[in-house]
């Protein structure tokens, strides 16, 4: 996400970006022992702290460096760090962040329990700001996020998903937690950013869902093909199945060689990014064109650009 260094030169950024990395690194480490430990290798494995950016973003430009946008954005990292860590068990996935994940590296239950520890300790930071709506907020998206998983479950090994269910479930794991991020910057007054945010999460989800099928572990530090290995029906591959016998019933479950290859001789990547430009000029048209957007913006190409 080189493209992300343009943005990065926004007025209090840099200083932003040092406050949350602190703020992080208290409240994961809050609590010594292993929990702790786990959350403190968690955080520096990096990322690339979107949803903070986004709260930052999002929030009127003279209130940008206040306590409110630097607890929301901990909070909000926090949440994702946590989906993550549990996201990973579920999805059997080894690595990320070009690193062993916590199942694979400390087992089922140190992860279980790790992820829930970075959920509690986001809900204490917002807790501390004595804020009810970033609450609400918040607990809105991690239902959401729960509910997304669960039905990603349903949909496994089900090549025929709809198109549409496919996209309900990403509203549900990432455009939630997006739309969240951009309303815990602009508060919900008059709708605030969170119809930009939610569109938002949907292309960056179905960037995410391409990459699986043909990225490199280099940029994305994640194996390619966990989502075909698991029977996830994401877009490029319901695409593809349609197309291509060999894929359905790879996705179903049956062992295809060159599956991955399959997909991508299909078409099937290119219409998916077809999808993902739609919702990105989806989330550009919630924008109100006021000057401090010029960064959102250029965050809807970026979204669908990235090779990590
Ligand atoms: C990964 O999110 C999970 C998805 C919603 C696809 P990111 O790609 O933002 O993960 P990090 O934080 O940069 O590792
Ligand atoms: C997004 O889905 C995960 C969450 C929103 C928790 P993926 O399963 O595709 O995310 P990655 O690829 O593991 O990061
Ligand atoms: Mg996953
Ligand atoms: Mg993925």
């Amino acid at each position: 996400m080189n493209a992300l260094a343009t943005i990065r030169q926004a007025p209090g950024l840099d200083r932003y970006l040092d406050l949350l990395e602190h703020r992080l690194e208290r409240a994961v480490a809050a609590f010594p022992g292993r929990l702790g430990d786990v959350g403190t290798d968690t955080l520096a494995a990096g990322g690339k702290r979107l949803r903070p950016l986004l709260v930052f973003l999002s929030t009127p430009m003279d209130e940008r460096d206040g306590e409110r946008a630097v607890a929301g954005g901990a909070a909000v990292e926090l949440v994702h760090m946590a989906t993550l860590v549990h996201d990973d068990l579920l999805d059997g996935a080894d690595l990320r962040r070009g690193r062993p994940t916590v199942w694979a590296e400390h087992g089922e239950a140190t992860a279980r329990a790790a992820g829930d520890y970075l959920f509690a300790r986001a809900f204490a930071q917002l807790a501390e700001t004595g804020d009810a709506e970033a609450v609400q907020i918040l607990s809105e998206a991690t239902l959401a996020l729960a509910r997304g998983e669960a039905m990603q479950r349903r949909q496994a090994f089900r090549p025929e998903t709809s198109v549409d269910d496919y996209l309900a479930r990403c509203s549900l794991k990432t455009g939630k937690l997006f739309e969240a991020a951009c309303l815990l910057g602009s508060g919900t007054n008059g709708g605030g950013l969170g119809g930009f945010g939610l569109a938002l999460g949907i292309a960056f989800q179905i960037a995410d869902d391409i990459l699986d099928c043909c990225g490199d572990f280099d940029t994305t530090g994640k194996v390619a093909g966990v989502d075909l290995r698991d029977g996830t029906p994401t877009l490029p591959l319901i695409l593809a199945a349609r197309r291509d016998d060999g894929v359905a019933r790879a996705l179903a479950g049956e062992d295809v060689p060159d599956a991955l290859d399959r997909v991508a001789a299909t078409g099937a990547l290119d219409e998916a990014r077809e999808f993902a430009l739609r919702y990105a000029a989806e989330a550009r048209a919630a924008l109100d064109g006021q000057p401090d957007r010029a960064s959102l913006e250029t965050l809807t190409h970026i979204v669908v650009d990235r090779e990590g």
